[in-house]
């Protein structure tokens, strides 16, 4: 136990880390090309928000939160996602009085105690973003089109887009009467799962992945088809938007999500390349959710990327990151004179904005030079009493094995150019 890490996590070690922090990168610029500032926000929040915000009857609330009582005894949850803590601190913050809409995004890591398996952790990472302010369908067309693009720029092509409307409160009612008067004569076939949402939850039996209830709704009613006009315009103006700009979409009438705060626009975009959990992205409109949660009537709408996931989409394809930039230099050394003089000229390189390492830990020149090729580095120089008192070293190029004698002086200037 003591040298493993708990189920359902996982490192990142620094042999990987270059694609995350590309990715990060990418995310970065992305926002800024569409206005989404960054916002950082607690590992945990008062339970009370995820029960109010995702849903009490969502599987998040009921079996997947990390909730413990604080040595306060509050009760306290890890984020199992971020749309929550976002619209909190949208609430705590007074940014409704800020220009809208406001446009948010963050990189967080969330927990869930989910079953284990290829794609599905405890702890994963998400990139999402949350705008608010916005109640008509330009917003879904450029968040949609803002995942588009970012799918584009790392040269993902197998991913698709999946929308749907699950309609507001007013068409949900009547679809859920039709629904379960659809379902009645079936409720001794559908899980125990699905016994339960039935009555406070009905739409999520749509969603259910097992054989015996995907029998039964492969004939309900479908919500998209019982949209009142309002649902039913805006899902109008959502795909004519999406056409305009030429993103190629499928309406998934089985889309409900697995969250309570949706409402009209759903969408997500699967991959076929990574196995049962295909879901890369998953979003939709909020716009009851920051009234739910104590603030004003304010419409809402967002996504997350699991990064995991993303990884493994582009991994899959054979997409290739960026190398990071190695070494510009090792300074290996000679004795106690030379290692002195190389602990300055590091110091000075590093000052100067080059990266350079030399040996720390009293190896032998031959085992120094091994580890200048293992750390990747540009050049190399060997120091000894010698090159001290004549101000004269042979500066290795390491990738082409050149040698040339050089002035120490001169170093700096040499590996700037
Ligand atoms: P979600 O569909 O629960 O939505 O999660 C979004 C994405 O996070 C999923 O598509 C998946 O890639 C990743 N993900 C979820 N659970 C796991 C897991 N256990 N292991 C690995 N990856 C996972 C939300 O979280 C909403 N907050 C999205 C949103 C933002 N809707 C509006 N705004």
């Amino acid at each position: 136990m003591l040298t493993q890490a708990p189920k359902g996590t996982k490192d990142i070690l620094p042999s990987e880390i270059h694609k995350w922090q590309y990715i990060e990168k990418e995310i970065a610029k992305l926002c800024h090309d569409f206005g989404y500032k960054e916002i950082r926000i607690p590992v945990f929040e008062h339970t009370e928000l995820f029960q109010r915000g995702v849903g009490d009857t969502t599987d998040i609330v009921q079996k997947e939160m990390y909730t413990f009582l604080d040595k306060g005894q509050r009760s306290i949850t890890l984020r199992p996602e971020g749309t929550a803590g976002v619209v909190r601190s949208y609430i705590e913050n007074g940014m409704a009085s800020h220009p809208q809409p406001v446009k948010l995004y963050y990189n967080i890591t969330a927990y869930r105690y989910e079953n284990v398996q290829k794609g599905r952790y405890r702890e994963f990472h998400q990139f999402g973003v949350e705008a608010f302010g916005a109640a008509g369908p330009s917003i879904d067309v450029e968040i949609i089109s803002m995942l588009r693009l970012f799918f584009d720029r790392l040269g993902i092509n197998q991913v698709s887009l999946n929308i749907n409307s699950i309609g507001c409160p007013v068409c949900r009612a009547e679809y859920n009467k039709k629904l379960k008067d659809y379902l009645s004569p079936n409720l001794d076939k559908l899980c125990e799962t699905c016994n339960t949402r039935f009555e406070r939850n009905p739409l999520r039996i749509i969603d259910c992945k097992e054989e015996a209830c995907k029998k039964i709704t492969a004939g309900a009613p479908a919500l998209i088809e019982n949209l009142c006009g309002e649902c039913h315009s805006h899902f109008e103006g959502l795909k004519a938007g999406l056409e305009n700009l030429g993103i190629d979409y499928t309406v998934d009438k089985n889309i409900v999500r697995g969250l309570d705060y949706y409402t009209k626009t759903v969408f997500e975009f699967v991959s076929s390349n990574i196995g049962a959990q295909g879901t890369v992205c998953g979003g939709g409109r909020y716009d009851g959710l920051i009234e739910a949660c104590g603030g004003k009537p304010t419409p809402g709408i967002g996504f997350a990327i699991g990064l995991e996931r993303l990884l493994m989409v582009m991994e899959n394809q054979g997409i290739t990151f960026p190398e990071p930039k190695g070494l510009d230099i090792f300074i290996a050394t000679i004795g106690e004179k030379a290692d002195r003089y190389a602990e300055k000229m590091v110091y000075q390189l590093r000052k100067e904005g080059l990266s350079a390492q030399k040996d720390l830990i009293g190896k032998s020149v031959k085992a120094q030079m091994k580890y200048a090729d293992k750390l990747g580095a540009k050049y190399s120089i060997v120091l000894g009493d010698d090159e001290i008192d004549s101000g004269k070293a042979v500066l290795k190029n390491m990738e082409t094995g050149d040698q040339k004698e050089i002035s120490l002086d001169t170093l700096i200037c040499r590996l700037k150019m």
